[in-house]
Parts: C-alpha cells; sequence; structure tokens
C-alpha cells in the first residue's frame, strides 16, 4: 500500500469515527473507495465499552440474588475474564487510526534524534509502546501520550513484561492538550494536517529540540535531514522515511559581532541577512541548529551559538 492510500486510509477511518476535526484531517482528495471504512476500524469504539462493561457489578449482584443461592456450584463458576484488549492495525483513535512504527524505522527515527540517556523522550501518540520502550532501551527517560485507555493499557502491560517500568511511562491525554516542555527528543507517527496543528507548540520548545516524524511532513517546516530505509535495511512497509527537525533558536534581528554588524532574517531554521564590515555589505546566508548557527558571509564560512540571547561568531 502506498503512503498516500495509508494517508487516505487514515483520513478516512477518521472521518467515519465522526470526531472532531476530521474536515481538517480528511485528506480532500480522499475517493469514495477510500472512504470504505476498515473492518478494524468499525470494530474499535466497541473495544473501550467492552473495558467498561459492568462484569465487575454484576457478579456481586448475582451472588445476593436468591436465584443465586439456589444455583449449582457447577453454574456458580465465576464468569471468564474479559479477553485482553488486542489492537488492529487500522483501528479508529481520536485525531488519527493506530499504525505501528516498523522497529526498524523506530531505531532509525531515535538514531537521527541521537537519542542518550541523558534525553527524555516524549511520543506524541504511543500505540502499543514501542518508541518509547525502545528509547528506554538507549538509558532515556521517555513517555508516551495516547488517548486510547486500552492502548495506554496495552503499552504499560509490553514495558512490565520487558521489565521497563519506571522508565517507560505512559498517559492517557490528548497530545493537544499535553505539556510538551520537559521533551529533549519528540517522536510522532501522526498525520500532515496534525503535525502543522503542533508547529507552534514545537516551536516553542527548548532550542536544540529534537522532532522526529514518521513519513509526515511539517508544511513549509523543512526538515534538517531526512532519511528512507530500503528493503536491504529491513524496512518494506510504506512507512520507511523517518523526518527530523531542531527546534531553531531565534535569532532574527541586528547582532553586533567580531566581524561587523550582523542583521539576519529568520524564517524556521534557515537564515539570510547581511553583515556590514569595513564600509561592505555581505549578503549572508546560513541556518540555525538548535543554538548553532552556521552562515556562509560572501564565500566565509562563519560559525557561532546563541547563548543567552547573544550571537558569537568565530
Ligand atoms: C499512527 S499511530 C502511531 C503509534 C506509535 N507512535 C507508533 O509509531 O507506533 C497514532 C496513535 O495516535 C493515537 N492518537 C490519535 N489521536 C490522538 C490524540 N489526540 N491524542 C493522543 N493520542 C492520539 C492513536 O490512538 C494511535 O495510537
Amino acid at each position: 500500500m502506498t503512503p498516500v492510500r495509508i494517508a487516505r486510509l487514515l483520513g478516512s477511518a477518521l472521518a467515519l469515527s465522526g470526531l472532531a476535526a476530521c474536515a481538517q484531517l480528511q485528506p480532500p482528495q480522499a475517493s469514495p473507495a477510500a472512504r470504505t471504512p476498515p473492518p478494524q476500524a468499525a470494530q474499535a469504539p466497541k473495544a473501550p465499552q467492552a473495558a467498561q462493561a459492568p462484569q465487575a457489578s454484576s457478579a456481586p449482584q448475582a451472588s445476593s440474588s436468591p436465584q443465586a443461592q439456589s444455583t449449582s456450584p457447577a453454574q456458580m463458576t465465576p464468569p471468564a475474564p474479559a479477553p485482553a484488549f488486542e489492537p488492529s492495525v487500522g483501528q479508529a483513535g481520536k485525531d488519527v487510526v493506530w499504525v505501528p512504527t516498523p522497529q526498524v524505522l523506530v531505531d532509525k527515527m531515535l538514531d537521527m534524534a541521537k537519542v542518550t540517556p541523558n534525553d527524555y523522550v516524549i511520543d506524541l501518540g504511543s500505540g502499543d509502546g514501542r518508541t518509547v520502550m525502545t528509547a528506554v532501551r538507549r538509558g532515556a527517560r521517555a513517555l508516551g501520550i495516547e488517548y486510547n485507555p486500552d492502548m495506554v493499557a496495552l503499552a504499560q502491560r509490553n514495558a512490565a513484561r520487558d521489565g521497563l517500568t519506571g522508565r517507560a511511562e505512559f498517559m492517557k491525554a490528548d497530545l493537544f492538550q499535553a505539556d510538551l516542555s520537559r521533551a529533549t527528543v519528540i517522536t510522532m507517527f501522526l498525520l500532515p494536517d496534525i503535525n502543522v496543528r503542533l508547529r507552534p507548540t514545537l516551536l516553542k520548545l527548548k532550542p536544540g529540540t529534537r522532532i522526529v516524524s514518521n513519513t509526515f511532513t511539517m508544511g513549509d517546516w523543512t526538515p534538517d535531514e531526512t532519511a528512507t530505509l530500503d528493503a536491504a535495511a529491513g524496512c518494506s512497509s510504506s512507512w520507511c522515511t523517518a523526518l527530523l527537525w531542531i527546534v531553531p533558536a531565534r535569532v532574527e534581528g541586528t547582532h553586533q559581532v567580531s566581524q561587523g554588524e550582523l542583521r539576519l532574517t529568520q524564517t524556521y531554521q534557515a537564515l539570510s541577512g547581511t553583515l556590514r564590515r569595513d564600509g561592505r555589505v555581505i549578503p549572508v546566508s546560513g541556518k540555525v541548529l538548535g543554538e548553532d548557527v552556521l552562515l556562509d558571509a560572501g564565500g566565509q564560512a562563519l560559525r557561532g551559538r546563541v547563548q543567552g540571547g547573544r550571537l558569537e561568531l568565530r
């Protein structure tokens, strides 16, 4: 299945779930055929109901009723516990359905983000917990934010099974409402429109925070790095591209640097402007990666760093 086909499927399943914001998330070109609900998506809303089924409250009623007292021991056997929740690919989610990232791409995304034990990783829409658990195996602390409580419970079970409870945390929350300020790395596999809605929040994170997305872009904020895995690298699904953004420090404005007067304009991480030196005006272009500034001033490479709002160049 192609990424476009799957994106349509994600959008159409969402539209059929009747949830808010579907107009924004549904790809405009979705064909009627693409609107056919995947069987899993149609079944998915039943899962939370199953979890809330009044089994616990009906059992005491049965044992205290006259009928229960006259029931034979065989008939008094407590009902079998509800089967454990089993996720199905394509099941409805609040804003996007669940499709797991191939493990090899999870690994690639965390490689690109250069995750270390110093990091605090937040996965937005954490599904079965695989990205959080992989980050924790690299020594990081990690939090999964997931709206579906059954998926939260599943991820917690998975983390407990692998002995990762404690460093791998999962919370039931809406990713648009969650506090992301602790993150040094954000991972996500959502949809382009959701990424764009999240963009203002992401741009306010600490400069240097790394954001990695499975396959989907962030509007006109171009990634700092993109990598696609092929079948030889172990990725043969439609979800084999990782995109990395590094939250840029704000450096737009005029800076007095040892090289002269530097005037910069900034669009996301891209910089352009001029350097006035010895009566000459030299065009400047470059980028800011976190707090690191890389410039070309008329063929001369300048590197620098923003600290406390002050730019130092060498
Ligand atoms: C495409 S799956 C990705 C799962 C996981 N991050 C991965 O890469 O394997 C998207 C997940 O986001 C969850 N989700 C959808 N809307 C959400 C929202 N508003 N807040 C939190 N989670 C949401 C879905 O339930 C689903 O598990």
